[in-house]
């Protein structure tokens, strides 16, 4: 909890400063007394009247107790958990609100740095900014007081577990289901232990992972199938890690898969697969990726952190070949047999650890041309650093974490001598203060 617990009769003293603009969290920042508090919120413009409460990762919060000039760019969140849930942060900011605060985080970011001022700003990817969650992980909680479990995300505060009857970021299909799947699982014996439920869609079918920390009973297994013959779900049982998730019921509509029809490419995927989370940015996303990185028919693209191959697939159709790496020995499998479903023979997938020295060898092994690289949110500056001194030509780097990126930015171009040609904003998780991006650096 942030605020602390202070004496009665000592109330703690109110300040009044207007918001001068938002911090990564998507919290305004004020300065009050020579001192910056960060308040949750508010918007910039707004004259906020707050306590102060005390510092979290060295930045000082405050508690806004009224807001008396609220933004003409504030709406009404579409969640009733907005403000508490720690899924989203900015429903309160209208959406084209939204788009410039991550793309100015970004900029911020970048300009951070000597010489990462991109030569043009691409226009910010975006689709629907509801129902668009194709992929997420809903906690559960037992509560033994009322005999009830919770289904939901964690508070933002706290880290207890929100009990979700609705989320409009969730794909309908899914969102629709929180009532009847809290009946579900309460039913279970075992519903106390049960933490976790992972949520999986795809162009036709949806699947639950239903995580367990003790075996299921028969009883609970034939509820659990039940329900997922009800609703036309697959449901899925996990007792351990990824590797131990067995199906529990498939239905008729067959496994997981995703098309990207602009490629003639369909992918499948198992449930707990890494797909991206919003569907309608991802085929955006690949596309944009493909004409910034215009292959051409006699080049090699090196494709790292490959994942399923949902860039290395499309790439495949228009070049010489592609190579794809990625540590995950599943999704490398997964992507090998992608491959063949979609009748590409040009594409290999290699599985490597990119964080180890040794997978710097691939520059020199394959020579590509061009790079496309997509990290987790540590970024890529083991493989960057051991960039040739003639390495690829085009580089497009997309990421999910603006500070690692311009580390890894700064590395290419203030080391290795690349420009910084292009930056875009993908916003791949309306609503919440994550910010996707894609960024290009040329050779000279
Ligand atoms: C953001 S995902 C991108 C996946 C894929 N490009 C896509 O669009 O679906 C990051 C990928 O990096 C992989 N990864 C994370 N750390 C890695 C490492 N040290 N070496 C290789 N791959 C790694 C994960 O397995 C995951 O597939």
């Amino acid at each position: 909890m942030l605020q602390k617990k202070h004496t009665a009769g000592k109330p703690r003293p109110l300040y009044t400063a207007r918001v001068l603009d938002l911090d990564g969290e998507g919290r305004g920042r004020v300065c009050a007394d020579g001192r910056e508090v960060y308040i949750d919120g508010v918007l910039p413009g707004e004259t906020v009247t707050f306590q102060r409460l005390r510092k979290h990762r060295g930045k000082m919060q405050g508690r806004a107790v009224e807001i008396s000039a609220p933004s003409p760019r504030r709406v009404t969140p579409p969640c009733a958990h907005a403000g508490v849930c720690g899924g989203c942060r900015l429903q309160h900011l209208e959406y084209g609100m939204q788009l410039e605060y991550k793309e100015d985080i970004l900029r911020r970011h970048l300009e951070a740095r000597p010489n990462l001022r991109p030569a043009r700003w691409l226009p910010v990817v975006t689709a629907p900014p509801l129902a668009y969650r194709r992929r997420a992980r809903l906690s559960v909680r037992y509560h033994a007081r009322d005999d009830e479990i919770r289904i939901g995300f964690r508070a933002r505060y706290g880290g207890y577990v929100l009990a979700l009857r609705d989320c409009p970021v969730l794909e309908a299909r899914v969102a629709r289901l929180l009532p009847s799947l809290h009946e579900c699982l309460q039913g279970l014996s075992c519903r106390e232990r049960i933490p976790q439920i992972e949520v999986s869609v795809g162009d036709g079918a949806a699947a639950l992972v239903v995580r367990h920390l003790d075996p299921l009973s028969d009883a609970d297994e034939a509820a659990l199938r039940e329900y997922g013959e009800i609703h036309g779900l697959g449901i899925y049982a996990q007792p351990k890690g990824p590797d131990s998730c067995v199906p529990l019921y498939v239905p008729g509509t067959g496994g997981l898969s995703y098309a990207l029809p602009a490629h003639q490419v369909e992918i499948r995927f198992s449930p707990v697969d890494f797909i991206q989370v919003n569907g309608g940015v991802n085929r955006l996303m690949v596309d944009q990726a493909l004409d910034l990185l215009a292959p051409r028919t006699n080049e090699v693209v090196l494709d790292l952190f490959c994942g399923l191959g949902n860039f290395s697939l499309p790439l495949a159709r228009r070049c010489a070949g592609v190579v794809g790496a990625d540590f995950c020995a599943a999704l490398v499998e997964r992507a090998r047999v992608n491959a063949r479903r979609n009748g590409i023979a040009n594409a290999e997938f290699l599985h490597a650890d990119l964080s180890e020295e040794g997978s710097a060898a691939l520059w020199a092994r394959y020579n590509p041309d061009k790079v496309l690289l997509d990290p987790a949110r540590s970024g890529a500056l083991p493989m960057l650093r051991a960039l040739p001194a003639h390495g690829p030509r085009r580089i497009v780097y997309v990421s999910c974490n603006p500070e690692t990126l311009a580390r890894d930015a700064d590395c290419l171009v203030n080391e290795k001598g690349y420009e910084l040609t292009h930056a875009g904003l993908i916003d791949m998780f309306p609503h919440t203060n994550h910010i996707e991006s894609m960024l290009v650096f040329d050779r000279p």
